[in-house]
Parts: C-alpha cells; sequence; structure tokens
C-alpha cells in the first residue's frame, strides 16, 4: 500500500516551521506510527517523534493526525485514508503545548497542571481499624479516570485551552475527579472549592473534544459535570458558574425559557457593576434585535414575569431530570 505523509516539522535552533513531504510503500495493517518509525529508518533520519510501547499503554506517541489528537500507534492508516491512496495524512505534533522538535512535545504545562489539583489521596481522621471497603459502583465509576494513560490528547485539542492558559484542562480534571469522588479523601469539599475557581470546573465549555479524543474512554467532559454537580451539593455556589447554573435552571423552571435579560445579571452577581456595564453594548445590539423582550424585564421567580404555554409539562421535564441524579454511595470499615 502506498501512504503518502505530509509532516510538521520544527527546527528547534530557529524555531522555524514547515512541512515535508514523504511517500513509502508499507503493509495494508500499518499504522501512523508504523508509517512515521519507517520514514524515520529510510528516509529521513532527522525527524524526530516519541514513541515507547506501540500498542496504545504508554501514552507517548500523542500527535495530531489529519487535525485530531490521535495515538499514533492506534490510528490505522488505512481507516484514516479509508483506501484511498491519493489521501495524504497531515501529521503534526500536539496543539496547546511547546513544540521541542518537529512531533515532540514539551510536556511541562501538562505535568504542572496535573499537581495543581494534588493527584493522590488524602484521607481524614482516624487510621482505619480494617481495610477500607470502598462499594464496587464507586470503583466502577472511577475505573474510567484510573484508564488515563497521560497522553495528552485531551490538552492538545481542548479549544478552551487555546484561548486560556489558566485552564486546568481535562485530564487534570478528570484527575481530580478521581480523587474527589473517592469516599476515602477526606477533602472533598476543600477541593471543590478551589476547583470552582477561575481557570477551573466552569470554565469548561463542553465542547466534547476531549471525549472525542480520548483514547481510553475517560470521558473528562463527563468527569468535568460530575465534579459540577458535587460543587453544588457541596453548597459552593458563589461563583459566576455556579450562578449561571442557578439562573438558568430558575428562568426555564419559570417561564420556560431562558430569560436573556436577567441571564447576565444572575451569573456575574447583581452588585457586579464593572462587568455588567463592560457588557452594555452587546446588550443594547440584543434589544434592538428584539432578542431582550420587555416582557423579559421581571426576573424569574418574581409576580408577573413571563411565562410561556405549556408551564406544567416544562416544570414536569425540570423535575425528572431532577429526580434522575444518581445517588452516591456510602464507604464502610
Ligand atoms: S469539553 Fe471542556 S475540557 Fe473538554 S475539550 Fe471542551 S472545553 Fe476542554
Ligand atoms: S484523559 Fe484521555 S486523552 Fe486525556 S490524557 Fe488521559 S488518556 Fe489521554
Ligand atoms: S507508543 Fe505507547 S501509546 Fe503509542
Amino acid at each position: 500500500m502506498k501512504v503518502k505523509l505530509k509532516v510538521k516539522r520544527t527546527n528547534p535552533e530557529t524555531g522555524q516551521s514547515g512541512y515535508s513531504n514523504y511517500e513509502i510503500e508499507a503493509a495494508e495493517n500499518v499504522t501512523a506510527l508504523d508509517a512515521l518509525i519507517q520514514v524515520r529508518e529510510y528516509e529521513d533520519g532527522s525527524l524526530a517523534l516519541r514513541c515507547s510501547c506501540r500498542s496504545a499503554i504508554c501514552g507517548s506517541c500523542s500527535m495530531r493526525i489529519d487535525g485530531q489528537a490521535r495515538l499514533a500507534c492506534r490510528a490505522k492508516v488505512l481507516a484514516l485514508t479509508r483506501g484511498d491512496e491519493n489521501h495524504e495524512m497531515v501529521v503534526e505534533p500536539m496543539g496547546n503545548m511547546p513544540v521541542i522538535k518537529d512531533l515532540v512535545n514539551d510536556m511541562d504545562s501538562f505535568w504542572s497542571k496535573m499537581r495543581q489539583v494534588d493527584p493522590f489521596l488524602q484521607p481524614e481522621g482516624p487510621e482505619p481499624v480494617a481495610e477500607y471497603r470502598v462499594p464496587n459502583e464507586t470503583m466502577i465509576d472511577l475505573t474510567h479516570t484510573m484508564n488515563c494513560i497521560m497522553c495528552g490528547a485531551c490538552v492538545s485539542d481542548c479549544t478552551v485551552l487555546e484561548v486560556d492558559r489558566n485552564f486546568i484542562a481535562p485530564a487534570a480534571l478528570a484527575k481530580a475527579y478521581r480523587v474527589v469522588a473517592d469516599p476515602r479523601d477526606g477533602h472533598e469539599h476543600d477541593r471543590l472549592e478551589k476547583l470552582s475557581e477561575y481557570g477551573g470546573i466552569w470554565d469548561c465549555t463542553r465542547c466534547n473534544m476531549c471525549v472525542e479524543v480520548c483514547p481510553k474512554g475517560v470521558a473528562p467532559m463527563n468527569r468535568i459535570l460530575q465534579l459540577r454537580e458535587m460543587a453544588l451539593e457541596n453548597g459552593i455556589k458563589n461563583n459566576a458558574g455556579a450562578r449561571h447554573t442557578n439562573i438558568f435552571t430558575k428562568s426555564i423552571e419559570d417561564g420556560g425559557r431562558l430569560n436573556e435579560v436577567w441571564m447576565l445579571p444572575g451569573s456575574v452577581g447583581m452588585f457586579n457593576l464593572p462587568r455588567i456595564l463592560k457588557e452594555m453594548p452587546g446588550a443594547l445590539k440584543m434589544a434592538r434585535a428584539g432578542k431582550l423582550p420587555f416582557a423579559q424585564a421581571i426576573p424569574p421567580g418574581f409576580p408577573g414575569s413571563h411565562k410561556m404555554k405549556g408551564m406544567d409539562r416544562v416544570r414536569n421535564v425540570v423535575r425528572k431530570a431532577a429526580s434522575l441524579k444518581p445517588k452516591k454511595p456510602e464507604v464502610t470499615g
């Protein structure tokens, strides 16, 4: 099978980047990593890439292939090209992390974000007299996050991290869930408070990219949503994210649709005048376009607030959704 590759190269001395094109003959079941190693062995010994296990275990061969972060040792060329020998696979280093050379990223920022969440259990209280017995369902839930191989694919393609380097990012937040949701840890509240600050769980836009690219089914976004629920259950509500969730739900429960007039003050805080004034030009544009109806001037929950027809049915849906929350299992010892 003919394999065409267009590989992004970066010269570590000058910092300049460009693309090199290669064309090789390879076996039908070849992976992108096999193809790149073949290039390095027989075509161009200067090509830098990172790999070890070649079995999707060590997490070291993450790179962007055709625009998406993947483990190169798991990416079958035939599947990617759909058998089209003229398809040119574009191979680039991961995003959101500096490049050392060619396909090798500097992962320092990945590890420092991991360390930011104290990724180890910190039990509280007296030493247990016998072993901890954690319910099976808890361990099954935690297995998702324990499968993480620290490959960095989710961090590479996180859309928030592209615009805000302060974001703790999906892998570290999934790791945070692993310790927060473990009943043996004694710092659930403190951890959730820290995770609710700027750069934490409320900054994810739920774009789903981390779920799509994770090769191990960790689904970091889902873990972030679980952390949000836990934070609310712990009464950690004095932040923009929690307030936004609250006004959003209140708005739907009360009137059946989003109350655009009150969403901003309800989220940033009624007395946060500098922030409200900053958004005024946008709000005026929305008003001119008819997106801030006068009927919504009364805040949700107040007498006379705007209501859609058929509110009983909307409230039934909200009640049903609230009743679907899973119960938290308890630890015994
Ligand atoms: S869902 Fe959230 S954490 Fe995941 S990639 Fe999107 S913004 Fe990043
Ligand atoms: S969560 Fe998934 S994509 Fe992110 S580092 Fe872990 S294994 Fe890789
Ligand atoms: S080489 Fe180890 S995960 Fe790909």
